[in-house]
């Protein structure tokens, strides 16, 4: 969480930098601030509140600098406010840093520098970094900033400049991403693309402790024992598009309806010319007597999905387990379990730590991530892209699909390898995977009914999802899509649990979604249905095997068709736009919700 930038170069540094936090303020937004290398020492500007704070300020008092660095805040440690803002500067007002990451010996070494004078005035972590390093620094930055890392315990992604270096601006990390843009105006840190797309899309990925000395032309880079290093420059594909609106309201929407296009690329990647030949052809299946799927929050989501798919189509055991549990519930995994790493951004803390302790038991790890370049991506010894460009808004959407569709693929070929299923049926499941970006498309055409359906549901105190087998796992994103975008209470059940407890949460006029993909389950969710319209619930179904009138208490969203195993898919899409129209009639910060952060750095 927290996203940093810094830019050293021919231009003013701060529009610049403003507007690369724009881009960033998906990582978090209780503050946000920024710091200029100005004509008299550093010029520090720092607001609660969103960037539209901070802006002001600006407009009001500007400031100006050729270099700088920015700082848009997810508190962890100290309230959002002002104080509590970065960049900090040291008690001297020497060294300026910004931080995204956790010190988690900050306190020790807070005290360790109050016996020796300094005087802190925040309640952050991050302050002792700024701190540390001036009290450090007798005349060579990079050596500092060496020292300071070697002292630090925890996650940092770190920009740091020093008034007696006014040409150097040096970023480090450890366990928060980073990385370095290359312009014709200037060098870059930051912790995302979009944040410098406008200005290159020449990109270097750092590495864990490695460090990068920007000046306004070049770049060098360290390892930490001060050897200089020599790294691979890449190209970014995302455009800067990708990272702008486009004429919606919200990133959401636009990711939304960008839906068709992002499946049917991630699509073509994993399967060519309607030959499924994936990475799974790399990897020996036979060896492999369980998998085990693990992610957090959505991510999870879609490995529940997944574990329908897979056990269907391959017979093999499935475990999903939330990757904030999965690390330290001492897996019963070894060299025998294909572990699956879920994540769209490639930089989730748990998901991280999960891959780190599956690795040391000895599984294999492949990954599915979305940020090229990211720390599971590197890390997992075998990754997947889903291709669906740089995904802003926090509430993931176009992601989430595309990870389901790389799932499919890698389960229809794995069946295939296991002999699981004849190469007729690889061919028509293959088939039907390459159906379905015109099938999004088809259902986007619903966009109004279901807009009006959701404009009819801001009143609601609680909302209900239920499903069953491959129905239930999505019921439990469009729940989680809910709940975290219009702050409406939401679960989400297996239709078949509700009779034992949640029913009596049941009232006049309560709304529940059914989703029925399922058909040879139609009748069981049908009968949940009944079930909870006679005691007063409406339902809205979802689904593309639906035998019932719309009515008083029944209301209809009918999907394509499409094979039972790819037709989360298609519900998903609905539930994503639902939750977005009752959001959004709400009058709701729908990109940024309260709270969350796109980027979970932090445990
Ligand atoms: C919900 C959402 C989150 C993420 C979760 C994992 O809309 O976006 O639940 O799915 O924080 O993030 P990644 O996929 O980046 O590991």
């Amino acid at each position: 969480m927290c996203g940093i930038i810094g830019y050293v170069g021919t231009q003013d540094a701060v529009p610049i930098i403003m507007d690369g936090l724009k881009k960033l303020e998906y990582r978090g937004y209780d503050s946000a601030g920024i710091a200029v290398f100005g004509r008299h020492g550093f010029d520090v500007v720092k607001r609660k509140g969103r960037l539209t704070a901070l802006e002001e300020r600006l407009a009001g008092e500007p400031i100006d600098g050729h270099m700088g660095i920015g700082h848009t805040r997810w508190a962890t440690h100290g309230e959002p406010s002002d104080v509590n803002s970065h960049p900090h500067v040291g008690s001297g007002n020497r060294v300026a840093v910004v931080h995204n990451g956790i010190i988690e010996n900050y306190k020790q070494l807070k005290e360790r520098l109050e016996r020796k004078g300094v005087t802190f005035v925040s309640q952050t972590d991050s302050e002792v970094i700024a701190q540390l390093a001036e009290y450090y620094y007798t005349g060579d930055l990079l050596d500092t900033v060496i020292k300071v890392a070697n002292a630090l315990e925890g996650s940092y992604a770190l920009g740091i400049m020093c008034l007696d270096e006014p040409d150097t601006l040096i970023a480090i990390k450890k366990d928060s991403p980073l990385i370095i843009g290359v312009a014709g105006n200037g060098l870059f840190l930051a912790s995302d693309v979009p944040a410098v797309l406008k200005h290159t899309n020449k990109i270097y990925y750092l590495n864990d402790r490695e460090i990068a000395v920007l000046t306004k032309d070049q770049v060098e880079f360290f390892n930490p024992d001060k050897e200089p290093i020599q790294k691979p420059q890449e190209t970014v594909t995302w455009s800067v598009d990708s990272a702008e609106k486009g004429g919606y309201p919200h990133f959401m929407l636009k990711e939304i309806m960008e839906q068709p296009g992002v499946l049917r690329e991630t699509i073509q990647s994993v399967i060519h010319n309607g030959d499924n030949k994936n990475i799974i052809d790399n990897i020996d299946v036979t060896r492999f007597s369980k998998i085990v799927i693990t992610a957090c929050g959505s991510a999870y989501n879609a490995g529940v999905v997944a574990r329908y798919v897979f056990e269907k189509l391959c017979r093999i055991p499935v475990e999903v387990e939330l990757a904030s549990e999965f690390r330290y519930k001492d897996a019963i995994i070894d060299e025998k379990t294909l572990v699956i790493l879920i994540s769209q951004s490639g930089e989730t803390a748990d998901t991280i730590a999960a891959m780190r302790e599956a690795k040391s038991k000895g599984a294999v790890t492949l990954s599915i991530v979305n940020v090229v370049g990211s720390t599971i991506a590197k890390e997992a010894q075998h990754t997947v892209y889903t291709l669906s460009g740089p995904e802003i808004a926090v509430a993931t959407t176009k992601a989430f699909s595309a990870q389901l569709v790389v799932l499919y693929a890698l389960a229809i070929r794995f069946a295939a390898k296991l002999k699981k299923i004849t190469p007729q049926t690889e061919t028509e499941l293959v088939s039907a995977l390459v159906s379905l970006p015109d099938k999004a498309a088809e259902l986007l055409i619903q966009i109004n009914y279901i807009q009006k359906y959701a404009s009819e549901c801001v009143g609601y105190k609680s909302i209900f999802f239920i499903g069953r087998n491959i129905d239930y796992a999505i019921a439990l994103e469009g729940s989680l899509k809910l709940k975290e975008i219009s702050y409406i209470h939401s679960e989400a059940y297996a239709g078949g649990e509700l009779k034992h407890g949640t029913i009596a949460l049941i009232e006049e006029n309560t709304l529940v979604v059914a989703i029925a993909c399922c058909k040879s389950l139609y009748g069981k969710i049908q009968s949940n249905a009944e079930q909870v319209i006679s005691r007063g619930a409406k339902v809205l179904f979802v689904g593309n095997c639906i035998d019932a009138a719309p009515g008083d208490k029944l209301s209809l969203i009918t999907l394509p068709q499409i094979n039972e195993l790819f037709s989360p898919s298609l519900s998903v899409i609905v539930l994503q736009l639902f939750s977005y129209y009752v959001a959004a009639n709400k009058g709701l910060d729908i990109d940024k919700p309260r709270n969350l952060a796109k980027s979970v750095t932090v445990e």
